[in-house]
């Protein structure tokens, strides 16, 4: 199966409820794409797509952030459902535009980046982290993910010359950066559970996701916490 809005419609439930009631473990996922930006004198924030809107919680109180999402499982009263090609905002309308992991399943990137230029204002910044080509995380995804969720996983991930062809993207890039942290757990089940729901791994065992963590990702335990390897490749754009 390849279209991503269906996927995300099947996935949504065991995702949201892994990011519920698991939201220490991409603690430092989230603080990392947003430690550039001094919110001081923003108001106006897009998070695009938002999944259930976890990005709104490690934000400052003061800001009006706008959740939306492109598949109709994340959206509700406070998440919009909308569409990557063409944005429902009038342009020059946000500080600031945030986009986590969302990106590598669209069929036309550049469009939806100007779309998200279109709608911030004027010195206003896009921040948007994904997947890097080549790395352990997209080994992860495109080959463990891909064979044990029946719905399979093939992303098309992101490198530092991606909008070499695209002038007046690459011209707004002011930092492009790969970023390394671990995810956080309590123990190894919550862990394995975690995967499991994260990543939709309904064909694997408890045993083959633990081995596919270990050795694929990496882990590193300590006395009362597991970490495993993580890592996204993040762009700063500013209009
Ligand atoms: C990995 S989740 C990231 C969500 C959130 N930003 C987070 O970090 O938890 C990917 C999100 O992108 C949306 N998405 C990406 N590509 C899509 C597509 N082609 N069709 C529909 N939804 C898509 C999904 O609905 C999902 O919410």
């Amino acid at each position: 199966m390849n279209d991503y809005r269906l996927i995300f419609q099947k996935r949504a439930l065991d995702y949201h409820f892994a990011m519920q009631n698991y939201p220490h473990v991409r603690f430092h996922e989230f603080n990392n794409l947003i430690s550039s930006l001094n919110f001081s004198s923003l108001n106006e924030i897009l998070d695009i797509p938002s999944g259930g809107g976890y990005l709104k919680h490690f934000l400052p109180n003061h800001l009006n952030v706008t959740s939306t999402d492109f598949s109709e499982g994340f959206t509700n009263n406070d998440i919009k459902l909308v569409s990557p090609e063409k944005l429902p905002f009038k342009s020059n309308s946000f500080d600031a535009v945030f986009s986590l992991s969302g990106m590598h399943h669209l069929k036309n990137v550049p469009q939806f980046v100007e779309e998200c230029l279109r709608v911030i204002k004027s010195d206003g910044n896009l921040i948007f982290a994904d997947v890097k080509k080549e790395t352990s995380i997209d080994v992860f995804l495109n080959q463990f993910v891909n064979e044990y969720n029946s719905l399979g996983h093939q992303g098309d991930f992101f490198h530092e010359d991606y909008f070499e062809k695209y002038p007046n993207i690459q011209n707004k890039i002011v930092e492009c950066k790969y970023n390394e942290y671990p995810f956080v757990f309590n123990s190894k089940e919550e862990m394995i559970l975690f995967f499991k729901l994260f990543f939709g791994l309904d064909k694997a065992s408890g045993s083959i996701i633990y081995e596919g963590i270990q050795n694929i990702l990496g882990i590193q335990t300590t006395c009362n916490r597991i970490e495993v390897n993580w890592g996204l490749i993040q762009f700063k754009l500013k209009k």
